[in-house]
């Protein structure tokens, strides 16, 4: 991206988080929630920035924290960038949009009014691949096992996924799930992210290190019809 788009995605997401507040378009002034917390941000864009993925697919855009926070750590233009939130008029007051839409929308981002288990098979039926995956939207367990479903099946080898929310127990089963695929890893913790001091507390606590896990998908999903790894 050039440095001004990423430069303005930094600047929308800097005066929410230290505004701590959204207005509406009618003038209202509402309480930012559910966004993804300034120390996950940068975990999540340290893995953009390894990773630098052409093809992007979010579930979950809110106020469009993490959204922000990808397009501030994308060093090329997406080649293309699918959204999906099937509440932002109902629950958000499209205020997430207009946030993307005040740091300047790169071309092949396109947002996606429609529940996820809905607007992915389109996307699927349709010949959509990508490189990165981030999953942030209803988090029960079989919500996302089929959101994962269909992130597989789009995900070129090598790409990557990361879930949010990974301390709720419904997400543990999912990622144990993932992880019972031989054609995933678990991403690693960069080093100075496993030694940082939240890292350590957490890991004292005996909870999860960061909220977001990252899994690699490291070839083809080739398992035959009878597979089955209990998890
Ligand atoms: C935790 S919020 C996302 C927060 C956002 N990632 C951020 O950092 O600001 C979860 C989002 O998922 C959306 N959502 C919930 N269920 C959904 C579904 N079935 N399909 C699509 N979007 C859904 C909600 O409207 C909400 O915007």
């Amino acid at each position: 991206m050039s440095s001004d788009r990423r430069e303005a995605a930094m600047q929308v997401l800097e005066r929410l988080r230290s505004a701590g507040v959204i207005v509406t378009a009618e003038g209202d002034t509402l309480p930012l929630h559910s966004e993804l917390p300034v120390v996950e941000a940068k975990l999540l864009q340290r893995w953009l920035r390894d990773q630098r993925p052409a093809r992007i697919l979010e579930v979950g855009l809110a106020y469009g924290v993490s959204t922000l926070s990808i397009l501030a750590a994308l060093e090329d233009p997406p080649e293309r960038y699918d959204i999906i939130d099937a509440f932002q008029t109902r629950d958000w007051h499209g205020a997430g949009l207009r946030h993307l839409q005040e740091a300047g929308i790169p071309g092949g981002l396109v947002f996606h009014e429609e529940l996820s288990e809905l607007c992915l098979p389109r996307l699927l039926a349709a010949g959509a691949r990508y490189d990165f995956a981030y999953i942030d939207g209803w988090h029960t367990f079989d919500q996302v096992a089929v959101e994962f479903y269909f992130i597989n099946r789009m995900l070129a080898p090598g790409g990557v996924i990361v879930f949010d929310d990974v301390h709720m127990p419904s997400l543990q089963k999912v990622l144990a799930q993932v992880l019972s695929f031989p054609a995933y890893e678990r991403l690693p913790l960069p080093d100075d992210f496993r030694r940082s001091r939240v890292a350590r507390v957490r890991r004292a606590a005996g909870v999860p290190e960061y909220r977001l896990a990252a899994v690699r998908k490291r070839a083809e999903d080739r398992r035959n019809w009878d597979w089955f790894e209990d998890f």
